[in-house]
């Protein structure tokens, strides 16, 4: 393509080097596109007859047959997709080689980028819908189950599970936020910005943006052959959506072990010992957990690729995809496995509830049961500690306790103490807006609908 400022071809090792058409193939469908809007601005500006943008936009659509009836093999010698697409264009259709008019390949890759990522994100915004689709169904479905909360992995207060769900469900509904944000920043349309001035030629941007569904064209042509900023958002979204599915995982892994038992994972998404027979490991969680650190390694990728970049274009930045594709692959195949599998997880709500038997998770029950009697909170405080330590000293949990041991150990106790101190009540009365209660848990369900 540029053979004329050249004496020798360009050595065979430097091709192998260069080429980018291992990472930039796949786009081949949304070059096409961004293309035939090219062509069709040309002429609308009178720099092609509508004759000739009719003949270079039929042969488009003939080399796009052709590679999806696998009849094309693109040559590595030819570096990318894009050059690749044009030069079978010419061999077919002679007027191909009015194509590239006003356009260089800065802005080109960009469109396509874009084009192309806009597709893959919106179908996972499908896939992260589904996910928060399930975790809501789950929260209903578990509402009434009960299981101990942890901070610092202790027991802490007993919670609804359809709660702990929910919390899923706000962090999963961020990172849908954080997809749609870099949707919104891809959303600019980067051709006619050229190699990375803009263009002597009458082009109009507006059409051009206008064909290919962006809101607007980009405002600086130098910017815009230099920027991939929508790729970090995209990472952005990616890294922290990948960190909530390993947190995820965790739990549920933890959950899973013989010693806690809380879940019941099923049988299709666990796999066995081909040494122990009684095995049945959680592995898909595990290695969405796993997976978790190529992704952020992706993201690292391409901030520390663009940190030095001077304005505007680099080659550098040909090396901007390879982890892109990766990072959507893992993220989109992350989503539908774990949305498929948190639709059929089970709950042990007996072994749940049986974790609480020598906990004291009601500690704070009964220090707030004082607090409404009239006890400073940091009293009634020391009187529930001492309470707790007296009773392991002794081997006993609070359902242990006699009347008798009771009034001894709390003063201000009165019968009605008792009624409160179920792991239900418990979560019942926490009735603060965002709290564990079932009638607040039901009510944000009711939110999150809307
Ligand atoms: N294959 C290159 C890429 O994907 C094309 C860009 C060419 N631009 C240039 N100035 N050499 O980025």
């Amino acid at each position: 393509m540029w053979h004329g400022r050249f004496k020798h071809d360009t050595a065979k090792i430097v091709q192998d080097y260069t080429q980018s058409l291992d990472i930039d193939w796949r786009m081949y469908e949304a070059d096409i596109q961004g293309s035939i809007a090219h062509v069709r601005m040309l002429a609308k500006t009178g720099l092609l007859t509508h004759d000739e943008s009719a003949k270079i936009e039929a042969g488009l659509k003939r080399v796009l047959a052709e590679i999806q009836e696998g009849k094309f093999t693109p040559s590595l010698a030819l570096e990318d997709v894009h050059m690749n697409i044009e030069a079978r264009l010419t061999e077919i259709e002679p007027l191909g080689a009015k194509l590239h008019t006003a356009r260089s390949r800065n802005d080109q890759v960009a469109t396509t980028t874009r084009l192309y990522l806009r597709t893959r994100l919106q179908s996972l915004s499908t896939d992260l819908h589904a996910l928060l689709q399930v975790l809501a169904e789950n929260s209903r479905r578990h509402l009434n189950v009960i299981i101990p909360g942890y901070t610092h992995m202790q027991q802490a207060q007993p919670v609804s599970m359809g709660h702990y769900w929910l919390a899923w469900h706000e962090a999963f509904s961020r990172d849908n936020d954080r997809l749609n944000f870099a949707l919104a920043s891809l959303n600019e349309c980067p051709l006619g910005a050229g190699a990375l001035a803009g263009s002597t030629l009458p082009i109009d941007r507006e059409y051009t943006s206008e064909l290919l569904g962006f809101s607007h064209p980009t405002r600086n042509s130098l910017d815009t052959v230099a920027n991939r900023d929508y790729m970090m958002d995209y990472h952005h979204f990616a890294s922290t959506f990948m960190i909530h599915i390993s947190r995820l995982c965790t739990d549920l892994i933890t959950w899973n072990t013989q010693e806690f038992g809380f879940i019941v994972l099923p049988d299709e998404f666990c796999t066995g010992s081909s040494m122990m027979p009684q095995k049945k490991n959680p592995d898909v969680l595990e290695l969405a957990r796993g997976k978790t650190g190529q992704v952020i390694g992706n993201m690292i990728d391409l901030l520390v690729n663009l940190k030095g970049l001077p304005m505007t274009y680099n080659r550098d930045l040909q090396e901007d995809k390879r982890g892109l594709w990766a990072s959507l692959d893992t993220v989109t195949h992350t989503a539908r496995i774990i949305s498929a599998l948190l639709e059929r997880v089970d709950v042990d709500e007996a072994r749940a509830l049986s974790g609480f038997a020598k906990g004291y998770a009601l500690a704070t029950d009964i220090a707030e049961f004082l607090v409404m009697k009239g006890v400073p909170f940091r009293e009634a405080h020391a009187i529930v500690g001492r309470l707790v330590g007296w009773c392991i000293e002794n081997g006993l949990a609070f359902g242990d306790l006699t009347v008798e041991q009771w009034r001894e150990h709390v003063p201000g106790f009165d019968e009605s103490m008792l009624e409160i101190l179920t792991v239900q009540a418990s979560v019942r009365r926490r009735e603060t807006y965002g709290g564990t209660g079932f009638a607040q848990v039901e009510r944000q369900i009711g939110e999150i609908r809307g």
